[in-house]
């Protein structure tokens, strides 16, 4: 599996390759079939419209709210429904998506699904789409509580991230996408964690259109890149990238989090029971803790109890095989698996996070 990730600084301008893209060894043309965020389409829709303007191509734009709630089958079945009235060419006329993980996860499932299989490009346009959801290649949808519970692994022909898309998304959102940045950084780059230690605040509040910004946000694609190229569809299930997504799933929605909220609590529980355990320095829990509340984010939520959080821990153990293989921080930049975490641990982690999250506030 292959696809280009790319830069460019206007997508949909003149130049711009989303309408030369595709699988070229099949006949193709430039119509295409265009899922669009509806609140990218509030703020895009005029340079969105003229890039696909000329008639002749028949292209057809689709904006959908896609927003976590709505990640469901409902979604998934109007994109399939939409594709199917388009009828694009099996090959030559790639779906393009454009918007945050949640449009992009639902949109590449249709394509997956839709003859076994047609093309389709990303175009992210958040921070978690620029840095995780665009670079993998797992597509999905909720099922309930249940989240990602249905979906495939289906690459993308390319993934074209625009970092000025990001001009308009809503603070608390650019947070959340650090918060992942912070997962990639803890886990294997502590270059990128001192950087985002000295410099989160400001990336935040210039939507990452800064000259440091572009090196967080490149540092994290680089580090995602390296965990995931030789181990694309989970062959092996011990996946440093999932640091921050063992606990998270059962609290992200019932508790109306954004998903990299989720992770930045889950991060904090791991570190913590890192540090009980005398694996991770005090002191780096505690630029965990501090540099996530710089950002705003959460570090632990209320109610929680130790019981459902080994509940969660167990529902990750069946997703991962069997075992828990749950990936704790040595250090900033470095983790080991671990395996025998009970709900005394779990317990011991929350009192802590909890009282770091007091001294922090
Ligand atoms: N497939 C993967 O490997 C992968 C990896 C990480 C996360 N995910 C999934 O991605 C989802 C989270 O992604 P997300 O954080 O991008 O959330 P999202 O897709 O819900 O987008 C966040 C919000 O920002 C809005 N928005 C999007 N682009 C905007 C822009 N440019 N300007 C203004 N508003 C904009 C959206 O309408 C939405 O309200 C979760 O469902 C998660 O499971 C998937």
């Amino acid at each position: 599996v292959e696809f280009p990730i790319l830069t460019v600084n206007e997508v949909f301008a003149a130049g711009s390759p989303l309408k030369t893209l595709s699988d070229s060894r099949e006949v193709s043309s430039t119509r295409r079939l265009i899922f669009v965020d509806s609140e990218v389409w509030k703020f895009h829709s005029a340079t969105i419209c003229e890039y696909f303007k000329p008639q002749s191509t028949h292209s057809e734009i689709v904006v959908l709210e896609a927003f976590e709630d709505r990640k469901n089958i409902d979604l998934l079945r109007l994109c399939l429904d939409e594709i199917d009235k388009f009828g694009p060419l099996r090959r030559g006329e790639p779906v393009i998506a454009v918007g945050g993980g949640v449009l992009m996860d639902v949109v590449g499932f249709a394509c997956s699904m839709f003859r076994r299989g047609i093309p389709y490009i990303r175009v992210p346009s958040t921070l978690i789409g620029q840095i995780d959801a665009g670079v993998g290649v797992k597509t999905g949808i909720n099922v309930g509580d249940s989240k990602n519970r249905l979906g495939s692994y289906f690459a993308p022909i390319a993934c074209i991230n625009d970092p000025s898309l990001m001009a308009t998304l809503p603070t608390r959102h650019v947070a959340s996408g650090l918060a992942e940045a912070i997962k990639v950084a803890i886990m294997r780059d502590e270059c990128l964690f001192n950087i985002i230690e000295q410099r989160g605040a400001d990336a935040l509040a210039s939507r990452m259109a800064g000259e440091v910004d572009a090196e967080i946000i490149d540092r994290a694609i680089k580090g995602m890149v390296a965990e995931l190229k030789d181990n694309l569809t989970e062959s092996s299930l011990e996946r440093f990238m999932d640091f921050g997504h063992t606990f998270s799933p059962s609290f992200e929605l019932t508790h109306n989090l954004l998903h990299g909220e989720a992770v930045a609590v889950d991060m904090v529980l791991c570190c913590a029971i890192a540090t009980i355990r005398g694996m991770l320095a005090h002191k780096e829990l505690t630029r965990v803790v501090n540099v996530l509340v710089a950002l705003g984010l959460p570090v632990v939520v209320e109610p929680t109890d130790a019981g459902k959080l080994m509940r969660a821990l167990r529902e990750s153990t069946v997703h991962r095989g069997g075992k828990q293989r749950l990936a704790l921080p040595t250090a900033i930049g470095g983790a080991v698996f671990v395996e025998g975490i009970g709900q005394d641990d779990i317990v011991d982690a929350l009192a802590l996070a909890r009282k770091m999250h007091a001294l922090a506030h």
